[in-house]
């Protein structure tokens, strides 16, 4: 098992200044420790403010292996993390600074939307702006390194963990990728202390768990991971996202924390990574619990020979690596190298020169959910909630009596699973922003209506009573962020029955009825979508949300979002994703209309999604027309350039994703029946026409064969152009 990994030679290490002033006085113990990576805990002192994101149990390290430590995680605050670095570098017998590192997934103080909802902004710039707001609120409470972005591509919603990544499609996956990480990390990461180091996440595959339930098995073929899930860590690497975090699953029957074929042979030669990568939390221990090593000590030497740099909270390193380097299991090298690694990030960011790097109290008082910074949350917001209904309801109109209901009608639970300092108090509630925005705060009626999972009398008593006086009944409801995240799976992803009740009552008032969703995950809107006339899918919109809303609810914004993951028709339909294959029995309505029985499709519900991959309504209406392409043959190495005309055939000023999808019709393996390739966003006033214009390259229609060869074929493709996956205008060309 023990096959000699190929290590750089001792020339090119000895030529390294930063091996030879630290990793060769080391000793094995402290080259250990360099990869050691411990939680806040370890370095709390009273007072501190430290996140738990995993188990923590009895590591059994003691004071100088955490003098030695090379990062701890989780630890904010300038005078915290100053007092921290101050005390570590007066032990540390090298002199080495600590690395500290956190999950600011989206957002520090001031929280964005969900990533989920970043996706259905199709907005990749604001979304890069969001992540250097992230970075500089970081930056001056003392990060280095944020644990962001995760761009697992996700088609299961049962999976809490959908609310962390931007969607089910890997193109668009990869545009928010690299937007991201551009965001986070800047073009000079050295220079700019207002920036923080970039670590993609989870290498690989980890949207795919069965069942949708966490850390549960994954297993796919090659082809399949590369053509789909691989396609958005690479777009982060390429991006130059300078740390790669490993995921809890397996890959083709191998733990992720220690597949030497997909972290060194795929991500470090093929891909030519050569950043840190790290566990993710105890991933190396877990191996013995996958059953791919019999103890700690083999879970360390699989982990090593596969290339992970850090140990993230377990003593499974440093416990076992001196020992293996000694029996000769471990080539000395391989350790080497991966401190070396982990010391040019540290000498990247600058921390030798400025171990403190940017951590400044003063500015750190002043930026935090500052003005221009909370004014990107709200644009952010505005643009990632999706319009999923409207029956005439919205937008509300000033002077209309509004019934506010519901458990999400004034709660601060707007920011989701992975908001970490993000302060539910100060968040701009729903209700308050709506009563602001009323021409007189009394139109704004507000009632709890229920709980997230209880419904009382005294509630549903509250809820008649405000909506008895009311032209427009408003809904907030949702889950609680715990039902999201990490573990945060559910099989049964429609509202809970508490909050149906409640929609049931109100309905029976025969009032219209606009709901507003608060949700980590497509649901299953069974209970929901019928029974109201409009419904607006929030998410968790961040600290600004409720500003957002209003603005939305209110008609000073006009929803754009688009949905970037498929909300299904029920959880039985999970998986449902718009980039699927045809079978050889396609569904078609024509053939159900013959009642031939033996075709694709389900007994008791359609194949459809509820709602498509793309879709989204606004305020206004546009018409799509006179597709044509700059040529119906393209030839290897070519392009052909996509117009189409959009009008604004509303009454409102609006922005519209135009969407560019194509099919290849015969491939050497099945091919999906769309595949999103190009989109572009139009601002168009009431009445007003654009022309828009999209390029579709040959180099786009290649797609990984069955010997994995990367390649297009010459042949008929179908080109759809319009506003969802489901709603295009059709052409063809050919590649010949
Ligand atoms: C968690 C998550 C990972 C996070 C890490 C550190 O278990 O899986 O996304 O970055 O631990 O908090």
């Amino acid at each position: 098992m023990n096959r000699n990994v190929a290590v750089e030679n001792q020339a090119s290490l000895e030529n390294e200044p930063l091996y030879r002033k630290y990793i060769q006085p080391m000793t094995l113990e402290e080259k250990a420790a360099q990869l050691l990576q411990l939680a806040a805990p370890f370095y709390d002192k009273p007072g501190g403010h430290s996140e738990i994101t995993g188990p923590m149990e009895e590591l059994g390290i003691g004071g100088e292996t955490v003098q030695n430590a090379g990062s701890v995680l989780g630890i904010s605050g300038a005078e915290k993390m100053i007092a921290v670095q101050k005390a570590h570098l007066e032990n540390n017998k090298l002199g080495i600074p600590l690395l500290f590192t956190a999950d600011i997934v989206h957002g520090f103080k001031t929280i964005f939307p969900i990533p989920l909802g970043i996706g259905c902004s199709w907005n990749p710039e604001l979304a890069s702006r969001s992540a250097e707001v992230a970075a500089h609120e970081a930056a001056v409470s003392g990060i280095h390194v944020t644990f962001a972005p995760m761009v697992d591509l996700v088609r299961d919603p049962r999976w809490g963990r959908v609310m962390e990544s931007t969607g089910e499609d890997p193109y668009l996956n990869s545009v928010f990728a690299r937007a991201f990480v551009e965001g986070f990390q800047g073009e000079d990461l050295t220079g700019d202390v207002s920036r923080v180091a970039a670590c993609v996440k989870h290498f690989a595959a980890y949207g795919l768990a069965e069942g949708g339930r966490d850390y549960n098995t994954v297993d796919l073929s090659e082809r399949q991971l590369r053509e789909y899930y691989l396609p958005a860590y690479k777009a982060a690497v390429d991006a130059g996202a300078e740390m790669v975090m490993t995921s809890f699953n397996t890959v083709e029957g191998m733990p992720a924390t220690g597949n030497r074929k997909l972290l060194r042979s795929l991500l470090r030669e093929e891909w030519g990574f050569d950043g840190v990568v790290i566990s993710d939390w105890a991933a190396i221990k877990e191996i013995v619990a996958h059953g791919a090593a019999e103890d700690d000590k083999e879970a360390a030497l699989k982990a090593m020979m596969s290339g992970v740099d850090i140990d993230m909270m377990t003593a499974s390193y440093i416990n076992h690596l001196p020992e293996l380097v000694r029996e000769g299991k471990v080539e000395e090298r391989l350790l080497d190298e991966a401190v070396l690694r982990i010391l040019k990030l540290k000498e990247k960011l600058g921390l030798f020169e400025n171990p403190l790097r940017g951590a400044d109290p003063a500015a750190e008082a002043e930026i935090m959910r500052c003005t221009e910074h909370r004014e990107v949350a709200r644009q952010l917001a505005e643009q990632s909630a999706v319009l999923l209904k409207n029956e005439g309801v919205l937008p509300l109109r000033q002077g209309q009596k509004i019934a506010l209901i519901g458990p999400f009608a004034d709660s601060g639970d707007i920011l989701g699973w992975w908001s970490w300092l993000g302060d539910t108090e100060t968040a701009v509630k729903l209700g308050g922003a709506m009563q602001q925005l009323a021409a007189d705060p009394g139109d704004i009626v507000i009632a709890e209506g229920s709980g997230i999972e209880s419904i009382s009398v005294a509630q549903k008593d509250g809820a008649l009573q405000a909506a008895q006086d009311a032209d427009v009944i408003v809904l907030a409801l949702g889950e609680a962020s715990y039902m999201s995240g990490e573990a945060g799976c559910r099989s049964d992803i429609r509202l809970p029955e508490a909050q149906l009740e409640l929609v049931r009552l109100m309905k029976e008032t025969g009032k219209p009825l606009a709901v507003v969703l608060f949700n980590g995950r497509p649901l299953d809107l069974h209970g929901v979508y019928d029974a109201a006339d409009a419904v607006l899918e929030a998410w968790y919109p961040g600290s600004e949300g409720g500003e957002a809303l209003a603005n939305l609810l209110y008609g000073r914004s006009n929803p754009s979002g688009r949905l970037s993951m498929s909300f299904p028709y029920s959880v039985g339909q999970v998986p449902v994703y718009y980039n699927h294959y045809s079978t050889g029995r396609p569904f078609s309505a024509a053939e159900k209309e013959k009642g031939n029985r033996y075709i694709s499709k389900y007994l008791d519900i359609p194949n459809d999604p509820l709602l498509p991959f793309g879709f989204g309504l606004s305020y206004t209406s546009y018409q799509y027309e006179g597709l044509q392409l700059s040529t119906h043959e393209m030839t290897a190495g070519g392009e052909l350039e996509v117009k189409v005309t959009v009008t604004n055939t509303g009454s409102m000023t609006g922005t519209e994703t135009v969407q560019l999808y194509v099919r290849d019709v015969a491939g050497e393996v099945v091919r999906p029946v769309k595949e999103l390739k190009a989109f572009r966003q139009v601002t168009l006033a009431p009445g007003e026409s654009r022309e828009v214009a999209l390029t579709l390259t040959e180099e786009q229609l290649r797609y990984h064969h069955s010997d994995l060869s990367l390649s297009s074929d010459p042949g008929r493709f179908r080109l759809f152009a319009g506003s969802s996956s489901r709603d295009v205008l059709e052409a063809e060309f050919r590649l010949v």
